[in-house]
């Protein structure tokens, strides 16, 4: 199975990128997992770009998209919303039509005790209108400062919480809803 992951923060240090580091290492052996390399590369979407000189750099995006079995996104939450990044890149997305059928499993990680549950939301309800399969219950990391260490998941509930949520996002590739 091949899953590919986007996170929606650029920081070096950031708490999605590092429960997406736990991710990769609770997959089985024999998945591929990428972490997706061109989201800070993208440039802002642009409807005459995507028309007349898609760049390159959004066609390899839409690429690895199309041959990924299944989709894991990590969202930081600013002011409510998702990040300008991964909204950036959800723009890209929605033109190549490689999202449609897909697995997506979301998980978000804030300092707060909302666990960014609404920028999860958001992210659900745009991929939603892009006929992706999104998993319902993606994984809130609340308080994750308290829960994520030196770059990686070291609360146990959550990875416990965060190992459910890859086994539902494989059942879904191989039996679909
Ligand atoms: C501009 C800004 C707005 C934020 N707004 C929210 C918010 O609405 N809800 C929330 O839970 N956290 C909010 N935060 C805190 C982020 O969740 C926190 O910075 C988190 O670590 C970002 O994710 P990252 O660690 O993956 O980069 C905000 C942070 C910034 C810088």
């Amino acid at each position: 199975m091949k899953i590919l992951a986007l996170c929606g923060s650029l920081r070096a240090g950031s708490l999605n990128r590092s429960a997406l580091r736990s991710a990769a290492e609770l997959c089985d052996p024999d998945w591929e997992f990428t972490l997706e390399p061109a989201l800070s590369r993208l440039p802002y979407f642009d409807a005459d770009l995507e028309q007349h000189d898609l760049p390159e750099v959004v066609a390899g995006l839409r690429q690895r998209l199309g041959a990924a079995d299944a989709l894991l996104i990590a969202t930081p939450e600013y002011a409510h919303g998702t990040s300008g990044v991964l909204k950036n890149a959800l723009e890209w997305l929605v033109g190549g039509g490689e999202m449609a059928g897909k697995p997506v499993a979301l998980m978000s990680a804030s300092p707060a005790a909302t666990g960014g549950s609404r920028a999860q939301a958001w992210v659900a309800e745009t991929l939603t209108v892009m006929d992706a399969r999104v998993l319902p219950d993606g994984l809130l990391i609340p308080q994750a400062t308290r829960k994520i260490t030196d770059g990686r998941i070291t609360d146990p509930d959550t990875l416990e919480g965060l190992r459910g949520l890859l086994t539902r996002l494989a059942e879904s590739v191989y039996v679909p809803a």
